[in-house]
Order: C-alpha cells, then structure tokens, then sequence
C-alpha cells in the first residue's frame, strides 16, 4: 500500500554554465535608491498633518526635539492606545514594502511604545503591528523602525504610535517612511518545486504574497500554499455567526489560478480564537459544566461545518486540531480552554464534523517540537487512542520551527519513523530554520556563517524528508520570503531570515542547499564557502551612498578584484566612522559588532575573475554625520577605497 523508503538521493541537479553566468549577472546588478514616500521634521511650526486618534491634543512644540528645535506633542491621553496619528492611505501603495521610521519620547516616566497601522475596510478596523513594544522613557529618543506591506483594498490607512500602559505625555519627531523597489525574482533558476517533486512543497502566505513580484515567486516555486492565520478562527468567525471569507478568498483563489493545493489551517486552536467562543449564555467564562460543554461543543460543530463548505473540495487538507500536546500533562492533553470545559471530546468532535463536513479532504492533527521525544509519543500515544476508538484522523503535522543547529538529522528521522506503524500520513507543514540559538542573540543583518549553517540544515532536513516518499505528503514552508516572518516578533522582536529566499526575494544559500548542494560547499559547519579567500589582495573598493533621508540611508558597494588571480569568496571589511547601523543587506551577508561591518559574498558572487566586480547594498541608519569608512580590508588585508 504504501511505497517503500527511497534510499537517499542525490540533491544536486546539473545547472548549465550559462545559467550559472546568468544568475551572477542578474544578482550584481546595481540597486535602484530608496524612494521616500513621507517625512515629517515637525521645524515649520505645524503638526503636519497628524492628530489624535481620540480626544487627546497634538500640538507643535520646541520642549525637546530629536533633529532640529521642533517635534510632535501629544498629551491629554486617557487611554494607552491614544497617540499620533497621521492619513497614509495616498502614499502607502498596495503590496509595496515600506521601511517606516519614528522617534519617540516620554515627558516623564517610562513605558512601551509601539508603532501600528490601523485599516478600514468596509468600515470594520484591523490593526496591523510595525513595531511591537519597545522600552522608551523620558531621557532620550528611541528609533522605532519596521516594515509594513498593506494587502488589502482599504478605505482609511493610519499609521501612530501607542504605548503599552501609561497615558502620560510623549513626543514623536523625525518621521519617514521609504521604500526599495524589490528586486525581479529570479528567473533562470530552478523551480522549487521541480527539483523537490516527491510531494507537494508549500509556503504559508498573507495578503501581501500574492501580489505582484512575491506573486510570481510564490508561483514559480511552490506547488501548495497554506493561508497563515487568515482561515484561523479569528479571521473566519469573529463574531458568533458572522462568518467572514475576505481575508482567506483572494488567497485561496489564486492557489485555484495557479493550479497549487491548499492547506487549510486550522480550524481548532487555542490561539486567536475570539473571546465570545468560550463565553457562556450567562456572559461568564465558560467552566466544566454539561451546560457550557454544550454549548461550547455546538459552537465548534457550527464552525467547523460552515468553513468546511465554503470550501468544498478545494482544501486537500485540514490541519483539524492545532497544538494540542502538553508533554508535561500525564494524559498528553493541552489544558486550554477546549480542553477544560470539554475534555478529549473536542478532538473526538472536531474530527468527525471534520469528516462529515469535508468527506473527500485529509484530516490532520498539527503540533510543534514533535521531534522532541517527549512530545513526540505524546503525540504518538494520542493519535494512536483515538484511531483506535474509530476518530477519523489521516494525518500527523510536524510543524519544524527549528534553528541553525537544531534538531538532528537522527532525531528528525526518528520523529518520521515513530508515526509509520500508525499508518497515517505525515507532512511537514510550518518549517523555518531561525538564524538564532538562543533568544539573547540579536543581528542587524544575517551573518554569512549562519546563513551557511542554515543551508546545511534545509539542505540535510530535505534530503531526509525526500527519503520518505510515499509516508510524507507534503513539505510546507511558514513563509515565502525573509521579508515576512513571523519570526522578527516571535520569541522576541528582532529580524530574523528563516527562509530560502531574502527579503528582496533572490535566493539565498539556503535555497542552493535545497536545490543544488553542490553551491555551498563543504558538508558540515565550515563558515567559508569553498574555495578560500584570496592570500594577497589586489582590489579596489567603491562605496557610494545612492540615498538618505532623516535617519536612514542606502548604500551601494562593489569590490573590484585588480590582481590577476581569481577569488572564490571574498569578504569585506569596514568601520564606521559615525555610530552607523546596518539594517538590511543584500546579495551579500553582513556581520556588525559595534563600528566593525564585515560582509561575506552571497552564495552567487563570491567568483570574481581578475579585471572583475562583485556589488552588494544596504539600508542603515546615521545620526549626526554619515561619513563613509576610510578604509577597507578584503579578507583581512588593505584594499584600496577607489
Ligand atoms: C503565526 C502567524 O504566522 C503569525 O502571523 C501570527 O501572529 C501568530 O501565528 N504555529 C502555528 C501557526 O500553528 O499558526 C503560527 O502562525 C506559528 C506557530
């Protein structure tokens, strides 16, 4: 019935030299400056434009200022959410990527701050997050910057600032907001999914990734996408009854366009679940009575039935129930709220309406860290239960959120091994590799060394899942592009590249792991790519800054190899002069420990042939002066700044 194991393949694919040539072509070339959309200095004496989001005042003040003499005031606050707030609906452009930029400042004491955009769309209000709480205070100015895409048709867009408790009295200054065109994808590469062909392999989307160049990358690679929170309870059923399509249709519909399979996730979770499901009929919580039991289980079958068919047959596969292992529980069982007012009848419930209600889809239960032993025959236990009391579930889902150097290969393989006498299906259905062990780390820009181990880690899960052809039936990646990761907020807030492709949506090392190992060289953790750094070094450096505003700015590097032999990698060393951060580099990798920037080749311009050039670019941030670096060392020795 089932296929037997493959034994292990060969990744590498034969890529013509012109194709190669191509692709060092495409990535080198130059980067179009940023474009600025918005800037607010607050020096002519108005609010310029922003106002309050309630009854508080926003006045022009000289009190403090972060550049200049003026800034923004807001006081008479009497709630937390209450701050400036400016109309961005003319200049922000459906799925453009914008790089927003605001200082803040308290009157006195010390609190969060936050940045977000507030939507309206048919007169109902989202709030999207750009930049999640950040410590501030009354001693100085802090920068909050983030990114924002709007993916939706709106009919007001705001951005302002919040604060997480207080209501005191702050200050805003030197507002911007810029974007960098995105790069064209890149398309004399290896489709994705051509190359991995033994199952389905997805991407989890929001709005933003259907559109335009994430669109076509989306298209060109993945075979499958999973909506990543817009079928989730929240999205689907805010209010009791009102069931809502609008975030999940345009995504579902162009998976039908373009011929790909979707996953639905998920229709049972603890997690952004509205308020009103677990609120009993006296608008108390609900508690473990027959009563609350119920009506809770009545509310999930209605839910459950009516997301079911609206989609028919064009969801494959249902993540049914979500995260619902606690390896710390004897009986396995996550104490949420399904579970204390309910018990295991949830699960048992969610399955068998799943089923009726969806006869032709595959009914999947879905966790995290199954590869953890503990966790795993939790989850194995679980599973093996209730198939065995007749509840009608197809498949396990292993979420694979790991790291650079976590798990191992054997402990993943056992994890896939542990399910196979269950005779279910198993897909991997959240996997990202997170550049960070740990949550104390923090970088302003990947380093080539993580990026490489990262490779290894896509290269090597990959060739394992590719093993189990026939047991696993689908590899789905949480996100398309490092441009949108769940994982710059989780655990912590900090810019994190757990995909294959950056965020100006080229293909990173990691994609190479996965499509063609033979790019990246030695097996195991050697940071270098192959080949070496060059022993003497004849170069020349350009360092052109092609855009600045209030606070940010972009540069544009090439390094020229003047000597006669050919380099294999190259890596380029700097310090800033005047406290400069990098934010975002691209078609290279960036290390910064303090004043000291090295950047590492990308995986496609580290060759550079005698009389030849390499360029890279980044987005930073100035204060003050923005001179640039006197010197520059290539692989450790002098190269001249031309
Ligand atoms: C995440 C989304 O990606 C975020 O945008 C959202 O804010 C939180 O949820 N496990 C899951 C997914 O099953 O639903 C989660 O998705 C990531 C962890």
């Amino acid at each position: 019935m089932r296929a037997p194991l493959r034994t292990i393949l060969s990744l590498a694919i034969a890529l013509p030299a012109a194709t190669v040539a191509m692709m060092t072509t495409a990535s080198a070339a130059e980067e179009p400056a940023p474009t600025t959309v918005l800037t607010n200095d607050f020096e002519d004496g108005t609010t310029q434009g922003w106002t309050g989001r309630a009854a508080e005042r926003v006045t022009h003040t000289t009190t403090v200022a972060h550049g200049g003499t003026g800034s923004l005031a807001v006081t008479g606050r009497t709630a937390s959410w209450q701050g400036p707030s400016l109309d961005v609906r003319a200049e922000f452009v459906q799925g453009t990527s914008y790089t927003i930029s605001v200082w803040v400042r308290l009157a006195e004491g010390s609190d969060n701050a936050r940045l977000s955009v507030e939507r309206r769309t048919g007169g109902v209000a989202s709030y999207d997050q750009v930049v999640g709480d950040t410590a501030v205070d009354s001693g100085r100015w802090v920068n909050l910057t983030g990114r924002y895409t709007l993916a939706t048709d709106v009919e007001s867009l705001r951005l302002y600032v919040e604060t997480s408790s207080t209501t005191g009295d702050l200050f805003i200054d030197d507002v911007a907001a810029s974007y960098v065109p995105v790069l064209p994808i890149q398309t004399d590469i290896p489709s994705l999914k051509d190359v991995v062909d033994e199952f389905p392999v997805g991407a989890a989307i929001t709005g933003a990734e259907i559109l335009t160049e994430h669109g076509q990358l989306l298209g060109k690679h993945f075979a499958s996408v999973t909506p990543g929170n817009a079928l989730k309870w929240d999205a689907t059923e805010p209010a009791e009854g009102a069931f809502s399509y609008a975030q999940a249709d345009p995504l579902v519909n162009f998976a039908k366009a373009h011929g790909m399979a979707v996953r639905g996730h998920t229709l049972v979770w603890h997690n952004q679940t509205p308020a009103w499901v677990f609120t009993g009929a006296d608008g108390e919580p609900m508690t473990a009575t027959a009563g609350d039991k119920a009506l809770l289980l009545g509310r999930l079958e209605n839910h459950i039935r009516e997301v079911a068919a609206h989609y028919g047959t064009t969801i494959g596969v249902w993540d049914v129930v979500n995260e619902v292992v606690d390896e710390n529980q004897t009986d396995g069982l996550r104490r949420s709220t399904w579970y204390t007012v309910a018990g295991l009848d949830y699960i048992r419930t969610a399955f068998r309406v799943a089923r009726e209600a969806a006869p032709h889809a595959k009914l999947f239960i879905n966790d995290y860290n199954t590869n953890v032993p503990a966790k795993r025959d939790k989850l194995y236990a679980l599973v093996a239960q209730l198939k065995a009391e007749g509840v009608p579930i197809d498949g396990v889902g292993h979420q694979m959120h790991v790291n650079v150097s976590w798990p191992t290969v054997a402990e993943t393989r056992a994890m896939l091994d542990k399910f196979l006498p269950l005779d279910v299906e198993q897909q991997i259905t959240e996997m990202d590799v997170s550049i960070y062990t740990g949550e104390g780390e923090s970088f302003p820009a990947p380093p080539a060394d993580r990026l490489l181990q990262q490779a290894y880690m896509y290269r090597d899960m990959v060739a394992l899942f590719r093993q189990y052809e026939g047991e696993i039936t689908s590899v789905t990646l949480w996100g398309l592009a490092d441009d949108n990761t769940w994982l710059d907020t989780f655990p912590v807030t900090r810019k994190d590249a757990p995909l294959l492709f950056d965020t100006r949506l080229q293909a990173k090392p990691a994609y190479w792991g996965v499509v063609d190992p033979s790019r990246i060289g030695a097996t195991t953790g050697s940071p270098t790519p192959t080949g070496g750094a060059p022993a003497t070094t004849a170069c020349s450096v350009t360092y052109r800054i092609t855009g600045s505003w209030q606070g940010g700015f972009q540069a544009d590097v090439r390094v020229t190899n003047t000597g006669t032999t050919a380099w294999t990698s190259w890596s380029l060393g700097w310090q800033f002069g005047a406290g400069q951060q990098i934010a975002q580099l691209w078609n290279g990798s960036a290390a910064q420990s303090g004043t000291a920037v090295t950047v590492a080749n990308a995986a496609w311009n580290g060759s550079v042939a005698p009389g030849a050039s390499a360029s890279f670019g980044f987005l930073g941030s100035w204060t003050g002066t923005n001179p640039a670096p006197a010197s520059f060392s290539l692989s450790g020795t002098a190269c001249a700044a031309a």
